[in-house]
């Protein structure tokens, strides 16, 4: 049995933007079904505690400690952390936005405390009397743990895995000097970069081990088109990093029996999802037309998510037969213009703005199409959830969407492997063109319900990944066994 000590900045259900939330709220349940002791550390925002799901922690002995919530995650034997500070943690809202959609000022300090809290509970020095094999840490949030293990006699062995490399946690040197980090670390062999302070590159440059969250992905960031600027260290600790695909909660993200939806059906019974678009038209205000092809976005409207292909065409979009809805938040400008969209065309698109599970939900169970045109994805979590709930997704060939969806072609529909629409060029062209090919799909109802029942059949449980991180750890134990600490390197001249 491996002790494993999950280290993350949002878990589904407690808090969530993203998939990384749904990835924390399923691998470590996943990790314990196989029979391992792994518990989650995760800041105790305000409304992860308000929930009532953590309670203060009593140490072994009586004592309370002074910094640690406790509970389980929900519907789980995971044992869950929640690092209480009521200054740094205790505000409501978005955990790293402010209201005013910029980081809040004091990031670098927040996370830098979870990190340090991170470590000590990985050390055993916070009474807990408990010290795991494994640590593993997640985007940059927490990438200062493997830094600081580093200097550590009898420390476990630790894995870093990049959910999107994009965001890095950079700040001046500054922030540096005020977080009292060890002066040994500012170099550009540590966490150094361009002469600022890079919170991600102490999990690139310490961790035994480097995944992230796709085969295809991990390629593609030793480039310098999807490397951002770190593609160079990448290359040097190659023989450190692999991709192992993100599964989904099937529990969670289940068709038959979800509770966010109206209506149930299974691969079976799939002319049910009919009665969930009719609910779906309904809650965007679009006309109720059973025949219409509906297209559907859940999802951050940013860059990466490749909002502004589907914005340069839709001009073209709303001279063909269709309905669009998007429930989603981010950029204002993108909100914006998509709000104006749907006032000029309020029978053929509507949008959403905001954080909506149940939309969310709705959206997999009733659109005929689901969008995902992302830049790039690392792995992406709602074309699997489109599979699972018979919507077809059309996306880019780019990281995880690629390894996670089979274009359909004469021969992919012959040998039942096609689950949606796959196309090459980040441009609105191209867009355009797999969107009129999803069309010409769409009103041919044989090939149609193949596709859905070919990506119904699909497994993308947490149960193969699970297995393939527990090789990993294993790795990363044998790895750690052949590192010496930094302070020993150093004596030994
Ligand atoms: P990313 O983590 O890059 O945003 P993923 O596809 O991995 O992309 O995961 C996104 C997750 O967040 C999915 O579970 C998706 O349903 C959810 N999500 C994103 N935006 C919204 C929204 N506006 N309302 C509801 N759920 C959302
Ligand atoms: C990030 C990525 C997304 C991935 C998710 C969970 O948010 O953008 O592609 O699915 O992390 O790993």
């Amino acid at each position: 049995m491996k002790k494993v000590l999950f280290v993350t900045s949002e878990a589904y259900p407690l808090i969530k933007t993203g998939g990384l939330a749904d990835v924390s709220g399923g691998l470590p349940i996943a990790i314990k079904a196989l029979g391992h002791d792994v518990r989650i550390l995760i800041p105790g925002y305000a409304e992860a505690i308000a929930s009532g799901m953590m309670e203060p922690l009593r140490l072994p002995g009586g004592r309370m400690s002074p910094m640690l919530h406790h509970g389980l995650l929900p519907g789980s034997e995971v044992e869950v952390y929640g690092l209480s500070h009521h200054d740094y943690f205790g505000r409501a809202g978005n955990p790293y936005l402010g209201a005013d959609g910029k980081p809040w000022a004091d990031n670098a300090e927040r996370f830098s405390l979870l990190c340090h809290v991170g470590t000590e509970l990985a050390m055993n020095r916070l009474g807990l009397d408990w010290q795991p094999d494994i640590v593993h840490c997640n985007d940059w949030q927490t990438g200062l743990i493997p830094a600081l293990l580093n200097d550590e006699l009898q420390r476990p062995a630790t894995v870093f895995t990049i959910h999107n490399l994009a965001y890095q946690g950079i700040f001046p040197h500054e922030t540096f000097v005020r977080l009292r980090l060890p002066n040994r670390l500012w170099s550009h062999e540590a966490l150094e970069f361009y002469g600022q302070l890079s919170f991600i590159k102490g999990g690139l440059v310490f961790a035994d081990r480097i995944t992230t969250v796709s085969p295809n992905y991990a390629r593609e960031i030793q480039g310098e088109d999807f490397g951002c600027g770190l593609d160079g260290l990448l290359r040097q600790r190659r023989e450190r990093l692999s991709g192992i695909l993100n599964g989904i909660d099937v529990e969670v993200w289940n068709p038959a029996k979800d509770p966010y939806l109206p209506a149930h059906f299974d691969r079976a019974g799939l002319e049910r999802r009919g009665e969930l678009k009719r609910h779906l038209q309904r809650a965007f205000s679009l006309p109720e037309d059973p025949d219409v092809p509906l297209l559907a976005w859940v999802g951050r409207l940013v860059e990466q998510k490749g909002i502004d292909l589907l914005l340069e065409i839709m001009p073209r979009l709303m001279a063909l037969p269709l309905q669009i809805a998007v429930q989603g938040s981010g950029d204002a400008r993108f909100e914006q213009t998509l709000q104006h969209w749907g006032k000029l065309f309020p029978d053929r698109f509507a949008i959403r703005v905001g954080y909506d599970e149940a939309h969310a939900r709705l959206i997999e169970g009733g659109t005929d199409v689901f969008l995902m045109p992302s830049r790039f994805e690392p792995c992406g979590l709602n074309q699997m959830y489109s599979q699972r709930y018979g919507a077809v997704p059309l996306v880019r060939r780019a990281g995880g969407l690629a390894d996670t969806v089979v274009d359909t072609n004469d021969e992919t529909l012959r040998d039942g492997t096609a689950t949606g629409i796959v196309f090459d060029d980040a441009s609105p062209d191209a867009l355009f063109d797999a969107i009129q090919r999803a069309l010409r799909l769409y009103a041919t109802p044989v090939d149609w319900r193949k596709i859905q029942a070919n990506g119904m059949a699909k497994d993308f449980s947490w149960q193969v990944s699970a297995r393939q991180y527990l090789e990993l750890y294993e790795l990363a134990e044998q790895d750690r066994a052949t590192c010496l600490p930094h302070a020993a390197r150093r004596a030994h001249g």
